[in-house]
């Protein structure tokens, strides 16, 4: 049995809540430890960061992510019930639904609702002084993946939708006002889904359109059953929701271009493989989750330490995306090094890590990635922007983070338009 470091202070909560991005790298460095112990929210929890720890993490079927995370964040990201919070066979059903709607077919769909929907506010953009682009971004994504779900939204409904979906994004690594505030519009967008479903499975066969809302709507759990309305409700929504989370993503994109504008060239050159890489750097860069918990199933034993089941553990994703025994230049934006990337599941898991059907790995990476690579082949071609002074400052107190002015731009044209 190897001792493992501690805290000194008996309860972490605040630290945590202050930084959770460095929380855990921070206290590995000082105590030269892949693994330490606190608690947090009063309850015992081993921290751990590094490829080794991911390894150890990511073992199919180890832990649960029940009762993993704060109840307040769970019913904001995915909820009871939903494929999160499932283990084993069940999971692996719901999952094989998630990954299903993943092919390259229907991603292409999306990407051209998603090209289509930028181009066709770039004109209203032009004839603004200036754009708050993270909003647009959002209001973009929640049209194109409304539209590629099945679902079509009137300018009210879009504006609605919009504000419920990034209030729960907004509030889910927060106590209080902001928690509340997507707690409260939570209610009203389940609602609606569950409206979505009934009204998707009142159609009959030879009605039904072939969409990912009607594969929601009718998929059968293990035992041949539908999922309830409130369930299959809770998957719509968790397709809908960390989609117009990737607004983050892209705001980020662009402050990356503006910040290294070196690359901008090249991608509108499309130089082979660098908008990949450009798009991976950004996912390992800046910040999103910065960790994931979980609870063990069984005992297990890593680093000469017995872990009982029930144990809590939480794995540093941030942390580990900057791990300088992992990346040659772990603080700097650098694409060029996924150039040498080994594609370990376990060294850049800024959505989980291990394997995507018998594990937790986020089901919509392969989604992000392209909806990223989209969205930098119109920053950096189909459009023409200024970057006014603003506050660019990412505070890291905030979970999930964002930059402060939510990246402002004016003087936009499309691309080869005479200014
Ligand atoms: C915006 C960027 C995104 C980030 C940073 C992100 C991050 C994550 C993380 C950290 C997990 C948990 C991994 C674990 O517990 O081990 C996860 C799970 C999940 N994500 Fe994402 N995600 C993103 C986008 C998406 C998108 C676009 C979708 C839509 C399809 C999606 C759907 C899911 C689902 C369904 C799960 C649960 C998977 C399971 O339990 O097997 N995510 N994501």
């Amino acid at each position: 049995m190897t001792h493992i470091p501690r805290t000194p202070a008996f309860d972490c909560s605040k630290a945590f809540l202050d930084n959770g991005y460095q929380f855990i790298s921070e206290r590995c460095r000082e105590y030269a430890s892949d693994i330490f112990q606190t608690r947090i929210m009063l309850r015992p929890v081993y921290c751990v960061s590094g490829e080794d720890a991911a390894r150890m993490f990511y073992v199919p079927g180890r832990f649960t992510r029940n009762g993993a995370m704060p109840p307040t964040t769970l019913s904001l990201l995915q909820d009871h019930g939903s494929v999160l919070t499932l283990d084993d066979e069940e999971h692996a059903r719901r999952k094989e639904m998630f990954m299903g709607l993943m092919g390259p077919a229907r991603l292409a769909q999306l990407m051209e609702l998603f090209e289509a929907e930028w181009r066709r506010r770039i004109p209203v953009w032009q004839r603004q002084p200036s754009v708050i682009l993270q909003d647009e971004v959002e209001q973009v994504l929640c049209r194109s993946v409304c539209q590629w779900v099945g679902i079509s939204l009137d300018e009210d409904e879009l504006r609605q939708r919009t504000a419920e979906l990034t209030a729960m994004i907004e509030g889910a690594g927060s106590i209080g006002p902001r928690n509340w505030k997507g707690q409260l519009l939570r209610q009203r967008t389940e609602r609606w889904a569950r409206e979505q479903i009934r009204a998707a499975r009142g159609l009959s066969g030879e009605d039904r359109p072939h969409t990912p809302l009607e594969v929601i709507a009718h998929h059968t759990a293990l035992h041949g059953h539908h999922p309830d309305y409130k369930t299959a409700a809770v998957e719509l929504l968790n397709l809908l929701r960390p989609v117009v989370a990737v607004a983050r993503y892209i705001t980020f994109s662009a402050l990356a271009l503006h910040r290294y504008p070196q690359y901008r060239e090249r991608l509108a050159h499309a130089e082979p493989g660098l908008a990949e890489m450009f798009v991976q750097e950004v996912r390992r860069y800046y910040p999103f989750f910065p960790v994931v918990g979980g609870i063990a199933r069984e005992p297990f034993s890593w680093r000469e330490h017995q872990f009982q089941a029930g144990d809590w553990i939480l794995l540093d994703l941030h942390g580990t995306n900057h791990d300088p025994r992992l990346w040659q230049q772990p603080h700097d934006f650098h694409p060029e090094q996924f150039a040498s990337w080994d594609r370990s599941p376990f060294n850049f898991i800024p959505q989980g890590g291990g394997e995507y059907s018998h594990g937790h790995r986020c089901a919509g990476e392969w989604l992000t990635i392209e909806l990223l690579k989209s969205a930098l082949h119109l920053l950096t071609t189909s459009m023409r922007y200024e970057v006014p002074a603003q506050n660019l400052d990412i505070s890291l107190s905030r979970m999930p983070a964002t930059i402060h002015s939510r990246f402002i731009i004016s003087q936009v044209h499309p691309a080869g338009s005479v200014q």
